[in-house]
This record gives structure tokens, sequence and C-alpha cells, in this order.
């Protein structure tokens, strides 16, 4: 091993960042060096919790040799060019769901990281999730015969969250398909082994008022004969955490008696500029910032229903475990909580750039997550079945 710790730089200080601050305050395998956002008021509070340097430039920060890796939080269209700032200063790079916003840029940032010798890891995303590790598991053991069908669903409030105008504009990444639909296309590869052969979709814009995809609904097969469908909808009704006794995607408990609060607040904040406004307010360095990072009570964190249907069983995975539906008897493989959440992503992370392990979440894995994504796009716009080309499986590396 070459090194103990990991120098983490952080490219865009804003929510996505938020959620990984009990990660990284967590894992004592990583220390924040610096950061660099636009917003002053992320930058201010990034230095006084962190005690550490914030820059407005993403080149100044990937320039501070204190920095092994850069963790790229900023909005999709800089994750491309922020992949080539890091790799062109020999940096590794963690960079957010969804990878880039075309195949193009995917092969940019894999090329751009090769060239460099340094390695690229795109997560957050559900499929490192302990329960969704442990299904595949479970299903590569072969103990209950060969994977056949998988089936998620996801109910949330995903479109009436405080967006910036870009994240309501599909042309620019906006929506279901790019931001949500990557987390349950990798809990799908994952599962089902990674190559999918094909897609058909149905997109759906029901609201004039928000217009990009808030919903989908999709019917993939595999390579190896597996089936999957999986249906997402953010407009807000029905509530699928409801499914994990209401633990909420973070792993934390959900009131349910707060229905409809999402949508009041959108609503009752009436044009894009005070959306705007109240999305930075809630953002990290804003007024009405909520700091979570230290809520003791916390399972694992779950991106709604997912069943892998098995010859001999189902196997549905929890934020506290995964339940076995066999032939005769319905048995429960617990997990112990998480210690540090996401310390999977870390584990990635660290044996990448500490001990030279290929990370299994790579650039080419992320790439086909792209396709995939793309495609249920494409699907929708042409309305028929499209066939897939760069796909890999789970350790692969070419496509
Ligand atoms: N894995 C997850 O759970 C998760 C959750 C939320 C967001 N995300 C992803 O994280 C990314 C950011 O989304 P978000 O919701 O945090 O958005 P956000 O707007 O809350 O945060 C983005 C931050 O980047 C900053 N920024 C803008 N331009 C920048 C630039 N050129 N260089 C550096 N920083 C810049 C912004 O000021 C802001 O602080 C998106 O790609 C999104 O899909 C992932």
């Amino acid at each position: 091993m070459s090194q103990a710790k990991v120098g983490l730089g952080i490219a865009g200080i804003g929510r996505a960042f938020s959620f990984m601050i009990p990660t990284f305050r967590g894992d004592p395998r990583i220390e924040v060096m610096a950061g660099a956002d636009p917003r002053p008021e992320a930058r201010a509070r990034f230095a006084s919790d962190f005690g550490a340097r914030a820059y407005e430039s993403v080149e100044e920060l990937c320039a501070n040799p204190a920095v092994d890796a850069i963790y790229i939080a900023s909005p999709h269209q800089f994750h491309a060019p922020q992949v080539e700032i890091a790799a062109a200063h020999g940096k590794h790079v963690l960079v957010e769901k969804p990878m880039a916003l075309s195949l193009e840029e995917c092969r940019r940032m894999i090329a751009a990281t090769r060239k460099a010798g340094t390695h690229l890891i795109v997560g957050h995303s559900h499929s490192f999730d302990a329960p969704i590790m442990k299904t595949r598991a479970l299903v590569a053991s072969g103990a209950y015969g060969d994977l056949r069908m998988i089936t998620a669903m996801n109910f949330t409030d995903f479109l009436y969250r405080p967006r910036r105008p870009e994240e309501l504009d599909s042309a620019q990444g906006g929506g279901a398909v790019y931001n949500q639909a990557p987390h349950q296309v990798e809990m799908l590869r994952l599962i089902g082994g990674g190559r999918v052969k094909s897609v058909r979709a149905m997109t759906g814009m029901w609201d004039a008022a928000r217009p990009t995809e808030g919903a989908y609904t999709a019917f993939l097969t595999f390579e190896n004969g597996c089936a999957a469908t999986m249906t997402y909808s953010g407009y807000g009704h029905f509530d699928s955490d409801e499914f994990s006794n209401w633990i909420a995607e973070s792993g934390l408990p959900k009131d349910p008696a707060k229905y409809g609060a999402s949508r009041a607040a959108i609503l009752q904040s009436g044009d894009s500029a005070r959306e705007t406004a109240l999305k930075n307010a809630r953002n990290y360095g804003g007024a009405d910032y909520a700091d979570t990072s230290s809520a003791s009570t916390r399972q694992h964190q779950q991106f709604g229903l997912v069943i892998a249907s098995c010859e001999r069983a189902d196997l549905r995975p929890f934020p506290d475990g995964v339940r076995i539906y066999g032939d005769l008897a319905e048995t429960f493989d617990a997990l112990p909580p998480p210690g540090v959440p996401r310390s999977e992503v870390m584990d990635e992370l660290v044996g990448a750039v500490c001990d030279n392990v290929a990370p299994l979440h790579s650039g080419e894995w992320s790439m086909a997550t792209m396709e995939v994504c793309l495609a249920l796009l494409e699907s929708s716009r042409k309305n028929c079945e499209i066939m897939l080309q760069h796909q890999v499986g789970i350790g692969e590396v070419h496509g």
C-alpha cells in the first residue's frame, strides 16, 4: 500500500456534497483537504467546517499537491471537463452520477484518466448500497438457481424538490432519466450481471410547469436471458418509502405526515428565480441549510422496491438486510447498520488510490449505465426497442 489516507478535493460544494459529509467525516481513511465552488457562502462554510482551503475554480483546486483525488459534485455539464482537468493534474476522480450527458463525454473522461494513469470511479449510486451488494452476492452464489427477472419501482417527490432552471430542462440533463435512472439502472445491472441487451421505455412529462421527464417505465433484457422492469415516478403522489417501513432514501426515518410538503413549498416559491433562491437557501452554506450529518438512527440507504426473482427464491433488499422468499420458508439475512453511511464508495476510492485496485464502478461500467439511460429517452422518442452496444459485465473493462 502506497499511502494510508486519501487527500480529497471537492469540486462543487452543494447538495450532493452535503450528502457525503457523514461519509467524509466518519471515514478515517479520508481527509478533506480543499474544495472549489463559485458560491461564496458554500466556500465560507466549507472553510469553517473543514478548516480547509476553498477555491473559486476547479483548476486552482486541482493544482493543490495535497489532493490525491477529486470528488466532482458540480452540475452534470461540468463533469466531463472537470474530469479532464483533474486527470491533467494527475488526480484520481470520483465523479457523481450521471457520469455525463453523452457517450462521447464518457469516452473523453475514460481516455483522460487512462492517459494520466489515474482511476475514474462514478458514484455515489444506490448500487453501492450494502443490501443491493448483498442481493448481488446471493444471486451470484447460485444457491437459488438462475436469475430470471428483476422488478424495480420507486415513487418519490423528485420533481418537486427545489431546482435550478437547468434541472428542469432535459436538453441540459434535467429530469428523472438523467438524475434518477442511473441509480435504478446501476442496481439492476449490478444484480443482473451488467450486460443489458435491449431497452424499451416510455417516459412521461406530465406537468407543463416543470417540462422535463418526471416519470418513466422500462423493460430491459439482459444478454444472460434475465428480464427486468423498472418504473419511476417523481410526481410526489404515492411514496414507495412506504415499502421500506418509512426509511427514506438517506437511510433515515421519514415522517409520512409531511405528505405534499415539497409540492406546497414549490407552489409557494412562485417563480423560477425564487425557486433557485429557495434551493440556495437550503443548500450547503445557505441560511436554511439543515445539517443531518450527525443523525444517529440510520439504516442502509435505499432506492425503492427491488425484487430479484431466481428460479427458487425471490430476493428483496430492505434497508436492514435482504429477505429471501424461498420455496418453503421465508428468511431474513440481516445486515449490521452502516457504521459510516456510503462507506462502500470510500472502499472503492481508497482501494483504487492506495492499492491500485480497479474499481467496480469504473468509467467503462458507468458509460454502459449512461447508454441504458440514453436508450430510455431514445426508445420513448422513437417508440421502439433500442439495442445496446457498449455494455460491460461486472469487472470487465472493454465493451
Ligand atoms: N448521488 C447522489 O445521491 C446525488 C444527490 C444529489 C446530486 N447528485 C449529483 O451531484 C451533482 C450536483 O447536484 P446537486 O444537487 O448537488 O446540485 P447543487 O446545485 O446543489 O450543487 C452543485 C454545486 O456545484 C457548484 N458549482 C456550480 N458550477 C460549478 C463549477 N463550474 N465548478 C465547481 N462547482 C460548481 C454550485 O455552486 C453548487 O454549490 C449532479 O450531477 C447530481 O446528479 C448526486
